[in-house]
C-alpha cells in the first residue's frame, strides 16, 4: 500500500494554488491538503478549506484574517493570522511536503521556516531564490530536504538531469519561454503596451505578476537566477531560447553535445504533479501530447534589445551579491505600477536599470542582510521618475 503524501499549500488561491488542487483531486487516496494559505482571498480559501476538509489555514492580512474568524466560515478549523500564520502551517508535524506559491518574496521566511521544520518544498515562487537562493538551497542541504521545482523550465530540467551522474557532465542548461504576447512587437509598439493587453498571454493562463514578467521577459531573467541556485551551474552555462509553442519546457546539453528535453503539453498540473510525487511517477490526467496530428515546435534566439530585462538579469547574474535580490525587488515595484497605470510598459526595464546604478552591491552576510537590500531596492525603484 502506497503512502498517502501530507501536503501543505502556501498560496492556495492562486493560479498554482488551483492547479495544485486539480493535482489533490485527481489523486485523493495519495495526497490529502493538511494547511492552506493565502494573503486576503477568506472567502475562496474557506471554499477550499470546505472542499478539501482542511483543517488548517493561514490569511497573512491581519484585517482580513479578523474578518474570516467573525464570519464562522472557518468553525471547525484552526486559523491563523499574519506571518506567523504562514509560518505555523508551513511547519504542521503531519505535513511531509510544502507548495511554496505565494508571489513575490513573502513566502521566503515560511519556506525557510518549513525548511527547518524538515519539509520538503514544492518550489513554485522564482522570487524566493531570486533573494536569498544562496541562503535557502544551503538550510535544505544542512536539514537533507528536497527543494523540487515546480517552475515548469525548472522542473524539466530536473527531470532532464536524473540519472546522468552525480556530478553530472553537463555543457549547458537551455531555458525555453514562450517570448510572451509581444515576442513579434516593434519598439514603438511596445511603447503603447498597456496593462490589459499585457494580461492576454497566448498561452499560459497565470497570475497578473508572472503575466507581466512574462510579457516583458523579466520572467525569464528571474528564472536565470532560480536555475542558478536551484543546479549550481555557471552564469554562462544558463541560455535562453525562445519557443513559442511552450511544449520544450526546457533542455540539458551534455558535454557530449547531447540534448535532453522534457515536452508535456503547457499546462503546469504535469510539474506539480512531478514534483509532489518523485521520484514516483503516477498517471496524468491532463490531455497528453498528440502526435497523431502534425505540430511545429519553433525555436529563436530572444531580443535583448527589445526586452532588455533579460539583459540585466544576465549582468546581475554575473554580478551577484545584492544585486540579484534588487532586481526582483524593483521588478516587483515596477509591475505594480504598470498595473495600477503609473508607469509605461517600456519604463519597467527602466526602473530596474535606475534601481540598480543607484545602489551599491556587496556580498550579502545574511537573510536579514538581503531583506535590507530588498528593502532599499524598493525605496530606490520608488524613486524612478521623481
Ligand atoms: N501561474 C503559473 O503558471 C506559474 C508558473 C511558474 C511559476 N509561478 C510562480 O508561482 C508563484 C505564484 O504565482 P501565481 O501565478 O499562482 O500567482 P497568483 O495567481 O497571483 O496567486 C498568488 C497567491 O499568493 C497569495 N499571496 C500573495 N501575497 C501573499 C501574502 N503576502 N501572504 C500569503 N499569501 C499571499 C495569493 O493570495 P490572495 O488570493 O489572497 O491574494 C494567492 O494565493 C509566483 O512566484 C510565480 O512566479 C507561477
Amino acid at each position: 500500500m502506497l503512502r498517502r503524501k501530507d501536503i501543505v499549500l502556501l498560496g492556495a488561491t492562486g493560479s498554482i494554488g488551483e492547479h495544485a488542487l486539480r493535482v489533490v483531486a485527481a489523486h485523493p487516496d495519495r495526497l490529502r491538503i493538511r494547511g492552506i494559505a493565502a494573503r486576503t482571498n477568506w472567502r475562496k480559501l474557506a471554499a477550499i478549506a470546505e472542499q478539501f476538509s482542511v483543517p488548517h489555514a493561514a490569511i497573512f492580512d491581519e484585517a482580513a484574517c479578523r474578518e474570516a474568524k467573525t464570519s464562522g466560515c472557518f468553525a471547525g478549523r484552526e486559523l491563523h493570522c499574519g506571518m506567523e500564520g504562514l509560518c505555523a502551517i508551513g511547519e504542521l508535524p503531519e505535513a511531509d511536503i510544502v507548495v511554496s506559491a505565494v508571489v513575490g518574496t513573502t513566502g521566503l521566511v515560511p519556506t525557510l521556516r518549513a525548511i527547518e521544520a524538515g519539509k520538503d518544498i514544492a518550489l513554485a515562487s522564482k522570487e524566493i531564490l531570486v533573494l536569498a537562493g544562496r541562503f535557502v538551497m544551503a538550510a535544505a542541504r544542512r536539514r537533507s530536504v528536497r527543494i523540487l521545482p515546480v517552475d515548469s523550465e525548472h522542473n524539466a530540467i530536473f527531470q532532464c538531469l536524473q540519472g546522468n551522474g552525480d556530478p553530472t557532465p553537463l555543457r549547458r542548461l537551455i531555458l525555453t519561454g514562450s517570448g510572451g504576447p509581444f515576442r513579434g512587437a516593434t519598439s514603438e509598439a511596445l511603447e503603447a503596451v498597456t496593462p490589459e493587453r499585457a494580461q492576454s498571454h497566448p498561452i499560459w493562463s497565470m497570475g497578473p505578476k508572472i503575466t507581466v514578467d512574462s510579457a516583458t521577459m523579466a520572467n525569464k531573467g528571474l528564472e536565470m537566477i532560480e536555475a542558478y541556485w536551484l543546479f549550481g551551474v555557471e552564469p554562462e552555462q544558463i541560455h535562453v531560447v525562445v519557443h513559442p509553442q511552450s511544449i520544450v519546457h526546457s533542455m540539458v546539453e551534455f558535454i557530449d553535445g547531447s540534448i535532453l528535453a522534457q515536452l508535456s503539453p503547457p499546462d503546469m498540473t504535469f510539474a506539480i504533479q512531478h514534483a509532489l510525487f518523485f521520484p514516483e511517477r503516477l498517471n496524468s490526467f491532463a490531455e497528453t501530447l498528440d502526435f497523431t496530428r502534425s505540430m511545429q515546435l519553433d525555436f529563436e534566439p530572444p531580443d535583448p534589445e527589445r526586452f532588455p530585462c533579460l539583459r540585466l538579469a544576465r549582468e546581475t547574474l554575473s554580478a551577484g551579491g545584492i544585486l540579484p535580490a534588487a532586481y526582483n525587488a524593483a521588478n516587483e515595484i515596477a509591475v505594480e505600477r504598470f498595473l495600477d497605470h503609473n508607469l509605461r510598459f517600456t519604463e519597467i526595464s527602466r526602473v530596474i536599470e535606475h534601481t540598480l546604478n543607484h545602489l551599491q552591491n556587496r556580498t550579502p552576510t545574511s537573510v536579514d542582510d538581503l531583506l535590507d537590500a530588498d528593502a532599499e531596492a524598493r525605496r530606490i525603484a520608488h524613486t524612478y521618475g521623481s
